[in-house]
């Protein structure tokens, strides 16, 4: 595999901008955040410096309220909608206004554990504590993590969100000319009607002045997600530990992690027998098993029942844990977030299979994944059928996953 590992690094180097990586040239040209977190990963295999660099340039963009945004517009680039101007935030630099699931404490962690930087680490702990202290103010309710667009989920349109995206109007949004499409085949990304309602959205939040509390108590969206409240305990008990490390005290972030462990029935779908999105305005669930149920192990979140459920879910594909069940009525192999399995999601439940002694799991997940690397390069997802190679070529992430995990 040197050849692959050769790539990979190549990847992350020419996708690098100066402090800050882009996902894929072309479809996604800023910096994006949780892509930042991994790309940090991957560089920590061969270059500690750059790995910290590329968290510290994503916390520069952190807003005064500790939100770290979804996006960083660097420089300009007309190739991608909706850009800065669409979002209207007036930030220097310039940003979108949601944020993205807040992987980076469990990635600088374990960058830590790799290649030390204790100093940086430092630096990184108090602007970590900041971004998850704005999740429990800005985006907690019912104890659990909400998001108020599906971008803020990172699994765009994933059919978790199918009950909060049919309150959306996203019938006034004007006219607006997609890029994304202009770059990957249009059948592999969100439909009109999905982008409709996602443009209602930033226009809801860029009328209210991005003011957060609005957005979450009037906004035209907000959901329980599974995905970023495992995502949250996980982190949560990394930066207390973290805070051990680095001599302070972490009972606040540890007791954070607690508290939202404590609310999880809260989206506990008995007909699914799994945890599921939940609309949080009118308690409607989501009607299938998606990867998101799966990151409960990277929370250390067991369950019986669930697991039964996620391994025949499983053992309906040939690759990796898909974004959805095969079995569910809206599952589509290569739509995006709709079926395709995700390297990166991948890793994340791996580090929890790990965690948890599974290392059988483990070894099948990482199996699967590497050999979908192999077969069809270092795509963005892939069909978990047939193994065809989805999205954006070049993707930083599944290269920095493959360096860090799958190779
Ligand atoms: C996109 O443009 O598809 C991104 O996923 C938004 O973050």
């Amino acid at each position: 595999d040197k050849d692959l590992d050769a790539t990979a690094r190549d990847i992350l180097v020419s996708n690098d901008r100066g402090g800050y990586t882009i996902p894929t040239k072309g479809l996604y040209p800023f910096q994006w955040n949780w892509d930042s977190a991994f790309a940090a990963w991957g560089f920590s295999t061969f270059d500690a410096d750059r790995a910290w660099t590329e968290l510290e340039t994503l916390f520069s963009a952190q807003w005064d309220s500790g939100m770290v945004p979804h996006i960083v517009f660097h420089k300009e680039d007309d190739g991608y909608f909706p850009g800065p101007e669409v979002w209207g935030t007036g930030t220097s630099p310039a940003t979108s206004g949601i944020s993205q699931p807040p992987v980076a404490a469990i990635l600088a962690r374990l960058i830590h554990d790799r290649v030390g930087g204790t100093d940086r680490l430092r630096a990184l702990y108090p602007k970590l504590l900041a971004w998850h202290r704005w999740w429990r103010e800005c985006r907690t309710v019912h104890g659990v993590a909400c998001i108020t667009h599906p971008w803020e989920s990172g699994r765009d349109n994933c059919p978790d969100w199918d009950p909060g995206m049919a309150n959306v109007d996203g019938s006034d949004v004007g006219a607006y000319q997609r890029r994304d499409t202009g770059h990957v085949d249009a059948a592999m990304r969100p439909g009109k009607d999905d982008y409709d309602r996602y443009l209602a959205m930033v226009q809801f939040g860029r009328a209210c002045g991005w003011d957060q509390a609005t957005i979450r108590d009037d906004g035209p969206f907000l959901m329980g997600d599974p995905a970023i409240s495992f995502i949250l305990i996980r982190a949560n008990r990394d930066l207390a530990a973290m805070a051990a490390t680095l001599g302070e005290d972490g009972s606040e972030p540890a007791l954070w992690a607690d508290e939202m462990e404590a609310a999880l029935p809260w989206l506990w779908n008995a007909d699914l027998q799994a945890y599921a999105a939940r609309d949080a305005r009118t308690g409607r669930f989501a009607s299938n098993i998606s990867s998101g149920a799966a990151l409960a192990l990277l929370a250390g979140v067991e369950n019986a029942a669930m697991e039964a459920k996620l391994a025949e879910m499983w053992d309906r594909v040939t690759y990796g844990i898909p974004s959805n069940d095969p079995a569910a009525a809206g599952f589509e192999p290569r739509r995006y977030w709709r079926g395709p399995t995700w390297p990166v999601v991948n890793a994340l439940i791996a580090v929890g299979l790990a965690d948890a002694g599974r290392h059988e799991d483990e070894a099948r997940l990482r199996r699967e994944t590497a050999a979908l690397i192999r077969q069809g390069g270092f795509f963005e997802y892939f069909d978990p059928l047939d193994g065809t190679a989805c999205g954006g070529d070049r993707f930083t992430w599944t290269a920095a996953i493959w360096l860090a995990w799958a190779n």
